[in-house]
């Protein structure tokens, strides 16, 4: 029962991602597939798995707002450039999904540039992001 619910959910999922193909808008990716954006993860190695992205995808970020079950408010940083991702250099990053953004249907970023995104979140004071977790590339292909 549970391996044909996800089946159907998959291929809902590729009717709908074909549905919007040829139109420009591109593809709607979740970040962390099931799990969305949450503290303490490799991200790394879920961008590697879901790449190339492609010019106009949109990445959507879900993560619940600030509470009990989420003791470090999430939030989405673009930063300029590898060296403040490396470093986690905040002082010059972007925000653009703060802590209550990824509730609901979550917050989109469309990848409409051919350039790297460096997205890293904030939480625990920029702890996760000097481990090298909850932050990845993507650059987007044509
Ligand atoms: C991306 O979207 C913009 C604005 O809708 C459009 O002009 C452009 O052709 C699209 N690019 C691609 C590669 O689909
Ligand atoms: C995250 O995963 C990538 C790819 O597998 C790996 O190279 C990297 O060392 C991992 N980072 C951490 C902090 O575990």
């Amino acid at each position: 029962m549970k391996t044909s619910v996800k089946i159907g959910v998959v291929l809902l999922a590729v009717i709908a991602c074909s549905a919007t193909n040829g139109m420009g808008q591109g593809r709607r990716v979740m970040v962390g597939d099931s799990q969305g954006w949450r503290a303490g993860t490799n991200y790394t190695n879920w961008a590697i798995q879901n790449s190339p992205f492609y010019i106009n995808d949109s990445h959507v970020f879900k993560y619940p707002p600030p509470g009990k079950l989420n003791a470090s408010p999430m939030s989405v940083y673009l930063m300029p450039d590898l060296w403040s991702f490396t470093t986690c250099d905040f002082k010059t990053a972007k925000l653009v999904g703060n802590p209550t953004e990824g509730s609901g249907e979550g917050l989109v970023v469309q990848l409409n540039r051919p350039q790297p995104y460096y997205f890293a979140s904030a939480d625990g004071n920029g702890y996760d992001c000097i481990a090298g977790l909850t932050k990845f590339v993507a650059t987007p292909m044509n």
